[in-house]
């Protein structure tokens, strides 16, 4: 079977408490995995932002903001490892190396951030390398990777096919800051890079884009590769 590690950004799995796509995107993960072996790095999204600007405000240092940052994104983990029931490993692994061991058991693996100073994409590219993963899909809250911020320049072009090279040239000088958003973090980018494993970027506001992406080849995000072509047979 084929391992895929999802970088399930917090923004799309959990916008607001309210209004949460955990039992969607359960469902749908459940199904994909019993024809590929998934790990699942689940983001903090709005919540973390927002205890970690309360952080901020008491004046807490960056690094006990993360710290914070990543208590969140654990949380969000445990909602969807507990929707997950049967399907997913119960306990949320605490490092990338917990998070191989606990895929012996033949489930999907969840878990959250783990160190400061990067985001929960980062994990999800490390882990991609440690586990020998086929692809790494970043499902996020924008549709693909542009040549600029979609959100603030209207001149700015979705990229279907590009290098890690070009990835890096597009995100390598992004803040550092807790909390800090880009389409994918500076760490991960280098760690894409380093491993040469492919990343899919797709918009994962609806839950069954993911499963049409892995499932039927169908999709119309970002592809990131070694050269910046598509490999025969990937997606
Ligand atoms: P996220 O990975 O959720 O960042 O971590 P994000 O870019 O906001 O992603 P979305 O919105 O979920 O897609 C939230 C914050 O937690 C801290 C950082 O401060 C990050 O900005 N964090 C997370 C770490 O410091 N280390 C980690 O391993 C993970």
């Amino acid at each position: 079977m084929k391992k895929v590690v999802l970088s399930l950004g917090g923004s799309v799995l959990v916008p607001t408490l309210e209004g949460n796509r955990v039992a969607a995107y359960a469902d749908v993960l459940s199904r994909i995995s019993r024809r590929m072996h998934l790990f699942v790095v689940v983001g903090g999204g709005g919540e973390a932002r927002r205890y970690i600007s309360a952080a901020r405000e008491i004046g807490l240092d960056e690094a006990l903001a993360d710290e914070i940052g990543i208590l969140v994104t654990r949380l969000n983990a445990t909602l969807l490892a507990g929707a997950l029931g049967d399907a997913a490993v119960p306990v949320i692994a605490a490092s990338q190396a917990e998070a191989c061991a606990a895929a012996a058991a033949g489930k999907i693996v969840v878990m959250g951030g783990v160190t400061p100073a990067q985001t929960t994409d980062a994990v999800a590219a490390v882990l991609a390398e440690r586990a020998g993963a086929d692809l790494m899909v970043n499902l996020t809250s924008v549709d693909g990777i542009y040549t600029a911020d979609p959100k603030t320049d209207p001149g700015a072009r979705k990229l279907d096919v590009i290098s890690a090279d070009q990835l890096l040239g597009i995100v390598g000088n992004a803040s550092f800051a807790a909390g800090a958003n880009t389409v994918i973090d500076a760490v991960a980018a280098r760690v894409v890079k380093r491993s040469g494993i492919p990343l899919l970027v797709i918009d994962g506001s609806d839950p069954a884009g993911l499963e049409d992406a892995l499932l039927a080849g169908r999709h119309s995000g970002s592809l990131v590769t070694a050269t910046g072509k598509k490999p025969a047979g990937l997606l």
